[in-house]
């Protein structure tokens, strides 16, 4: 069961949903291995464009069976809504999408008390994207999660089921002052949710089993990325599943041998939404600049993205973290018609240079970019093929594969199928 996994390298959004749509076709399952509907994957198909948010997005392609992996929260009503989306939109995904059973279950109360939690923390906020990601995973590691599973109980046991855990979550919105919510109501509405949901619910690490056995390629697909990783990131500025590529393997059940590509996404700049230390953010008309040619605004929340320089040091730990040898540099034409281009070296704090991505967020705060300026191209169609880029783009993108030690083998330079440059594995330069 050979598997792909693709990994965030920035803060999310560096186009990963491309780049599993792209290499689909050699895939027979895609499964999405953390987090939940604080994602938000954009697909442009034929011009016509898909925002998903819990499914996976390679379910695009035909025939492809999708997973949402045991390492997902997954809000059930609304993933119900996006199903529906889905198939007005001529995606039948009728016995060939699954929910993990191990999966666990975002509950009203959950969204409630991401909100307290954000509102309690003032100006120490985490930018949250208010879907409850952050209390669903409270929850599961206490063991006071519902799992996907849970909906293959009776009708009976699964209203009580509910109903013990709101009366559960009313203890703490009480204690937050926070209107309580009804548990005969919450437990009715996921009632009326079980039939629709059931059938998709599976037992998917037994049919992992199934898929190695048959010599299926798998597809793990990822979601925000290595610094919003709740154990390598800029915690506490993150978000709480593991986005690095140890979550690929814990979160789809894949057998940790199978996975025989890590391919880690980048933008050919960076991003953040939500808040955090972030030292190549630039605050002026060039953030602006960049904001505005890339469409730089939240698929999930529509919240502007905070933009900056590429930055060496973030990206080379992110290549450190997740062993990667390969990635894929996104979005290259955004950059396209700059004069100058920066891209961040090292940084500088207190008077010494450092080279090493600092653990400590406050120390990450305080650290100002070291750049180098490298000479722009202009801003022509850059098209698909590696040869005819203008020479200093090809030398940007050396640059970048020659600082992290990798192969920069697929290179995008548009949001459709066809601005896509793929090259041949070539030895690190
Ligand atoms: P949460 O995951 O909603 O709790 O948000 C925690 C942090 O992660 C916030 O800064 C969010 O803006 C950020 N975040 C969550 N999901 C994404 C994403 O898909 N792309 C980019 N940032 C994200």
């Amino acid at each position: 069961m050979p598997a792909t996994a693709i990994v965030g390298g920035q803060w999310g959004d560096e186009g990963k949903a491309k780049v599993v749509d792209f290499l689909m076709s050699d895939h027979d399952i895609v499964v999405r291995y953390q987090g939940g509907a604080n994602a938000g994957h954009t697909v442009v198909t034929d011009g016509n464009k898909f925002a998903f948010h819990q499914i996976p997005s390679g379910i695009l392609n035909s025939g492809v069976i999708g997973v949402l992996g045991n390492g997902m929260v997954v809000n059930p009503f609304t993933f119900l809504d996006e199903l529906k989306e889905l198939t007005s939109r001529g995606i039948d995904t009728i016995g060939r999408l699954y929910i993990s059973s191990s999966a666990q279950v975002v509950m009203p109360y959950h969204i409630i008390l991401d909100s307290i939690d954000e509102s309690e923390l003032e100006d120490r906020s985490i930018g949250s994207t208010g879907k409850g990601i952050g209390p669903a995973y409270s929850d599961k590691h206490s063991r006071h999660g519902m799992r996907a599973g849970d909906f293959l109980l009776g009708k009976e046991d699964l209203h009580a089921l509910v109903r013990d855990k709101v009366e559960y979550a009313n203890r703490m919105l009480d204690m937050h002052n926070a209107p309580t919510l009804s548990a005969r109501k919450v437990a009715s509405d996921f009632v009326n949710i079980k039939d629709e949901i059931t059938p998709m619910i599976k037992d998917t690490q037994l049919m992992m089993s199934r898929w190695n056995a048959d010599g299926k390629r798998i597809m793990l697909e990822g979601a925000q990325g290595t610094l919003l990783d709740i154990d390598h990131g800029t915690y506490p500025y993150v978000t709480s599943s593991t986005c690095t590529v140890g979550g690929a393997v814990s979160g789809s059940g894949v057998n940790i041998s199978a996975v025989d590509r890590v391919i880690g996404i980048f933008k050919a700049y960076t991003t953040r939404v939500g808040n955090g230390p972030f030292p190549t953010e630039l605050k002026d008309r060039h953030g602006e600049y960049l904001r505005d040619k890339g469409n730089e605004f939240g698929t999930t929340t529509g919240r502007p993205r905070r933009c900056g320089w590429f930055d060496l040091v973030a990206a080379r730990y992110s290549a450190s973290v997740n062993d990667l040898k390969e990635i894929a540099l996104t979005k290259l034409d955004v950059i396209s018609g700059i004069p100058k281009i920066k891209i961040c070296v090292a940084y500088e704090i207190d008077g010494a240079r450092i080279e090493d991505f600092p653990s400590s967020y406050d120390i990450l705060n305080r650290c100002r970019p070291i750049y180098d300026e490298i000479e722009g191209w202009e801003d022509t169609k850059l098209g698909s093929d590696f040869a005819s880029l203008p020479d200093n783009a090809r030398n940007y993108i050396k640059r970048i594969e020659k600082e992290l030690g990798v192969n920069a083998s697929f290179v995008s330079t548009g949001p459709g199928r066809k601005e896509t440059i793929l090259r041949n594995k070539q030895p690190v330069l």
